[in-house]
């Protein structure tokens, strides 16, 4: 499709959308998914979720909920007003759940933090569930779609990232059953699995992002634009660009045990490649880490 015809299809699209609630929209990708859908529908009223209040790209309605999704302990209150505030925006026109809140770690299971996992299973894949808990049977009422964000480390074990890649597995997993369990009721799922974006992500997962392979990184431009295509052609999931699709398909030709193997000796080699650049990191990443988090 090319570029006109595809901007315009997708203002068909989003223009049906009454209502917007996404988790994560104060930073990256989520920063992206909000400026994109503004340029295509700012009438849309919009509820963030996340710390962090997010900046209000020129929605005419638009509610920020503070959030911490890392332990359960606030999620009946976050609910509520979840719950109040759609209520209360009295929204025609379809309803749209983009689960984009996420976080990671790096390093090995005996010498990361207990606290920083279990965080990264509850915003990561407890976040999505209980949200869509909340907003899908609005969605069931108006019509409408779920867009989870995953992640390429969702489609095979990712040693030193291993909670990270095992709750992205969760959800990629989850969302296919749930697209699958949803067809014919009106709403979509899509998961959106994305390789390496520079955002603050791997900062504050204390994965300095010049370790990525630049080959592979894509903008978070073209991430969520490649999301919001997804979701509108009904897909139940989809890997960004040209290069991750085919890493990932060479990747899920191995045994699983062999895969796993296989992402260690690539994160070792990124490792070793960044030390020999940069002699100061050892020393200075857990202070830049704790000023982040
Ligand atoms: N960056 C990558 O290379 C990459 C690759 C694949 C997939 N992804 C996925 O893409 C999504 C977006 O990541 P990003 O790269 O845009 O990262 P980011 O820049 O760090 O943004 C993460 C977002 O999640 C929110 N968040 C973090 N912890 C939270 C908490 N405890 N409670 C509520 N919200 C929280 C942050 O908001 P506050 O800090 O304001 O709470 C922020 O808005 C994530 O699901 C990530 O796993 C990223």
């Amino acid at each position: 499709m090319d570029s006109n015809k595809n901007k315009n299809a997708l203002n068909l699209f989003y223009e049906r959308f009454g209502l917007c609630v996404i988790s994560g929209g104060s930073g990256g990708l989520g920063v992206e998914f909000l400026e994109l859908l503004c340029g295509l529908n700012k009438n849309m009223a919009v509820i963030n979720l996340s710390r962090r209040e997010a900046e209000n790209p020129g929605f005419s309605t638009f509610i920020n909920i503070s959030a911490d999704f890392a332990s359960c302990a606030d999620l009946p209150v976050i609910g509520s007003k979840v719950k109040a505030a759609i209520e209360g925006a009295n929204s025609s026109g379809r309803v749209l759940l983009i689960n984009n809140c996420g976080i990671g770690e790096y390093g090995e299971f005996c010498g990361t933090d207990l606290e920083q996992l279990l965080a990264i299973v509850h915003v990561n894949s407890v976040a999505p569930v209980f949200l869509s808990k909340i907003v899908v049977p609005f969605i069931k009422q108006n019509g409408g779609a779920v867009l989870n964000v995953c992640s390429t480390a969702a489609f095979q074990p990712t040693p030193v990232m291993a909670v990270y890649g095992a709750s992205k597995a969760f959800l990629l997993n989850w969302s296919i059953a749930l697209a699958a369990e949803m067809e014919g009721d009106g709403c979509t799922v899509t998961a959106l699995c994305p390789g390496p974006m520079d955002t603050e992500f791997f900062a504050r997962a204390g994965y300095d992002s010049s370790m990525l392979p630049d080959s592979i990184t894509l903008s978070t431009r073209a991430v969520a634009e490649y999301g919001l295509n997804l979701l509108m052609r009904g897909k139940t999931h989809g890997v960004a660009g040209f290069k991750n699709k085919v890493l990932n398909a060479m990747s899920r030709m191995l045994p699983l045990s062999l895969s796993g193997k296989m992402a260690k000796m690539a994160m070792e080699k990124s490792f070793a490649r960044f030390l020999k650049k940069n002699k100061n990191f050892q020393k200075d990443w857990n202070s830049s880490k704790k000023a982040l988090s």
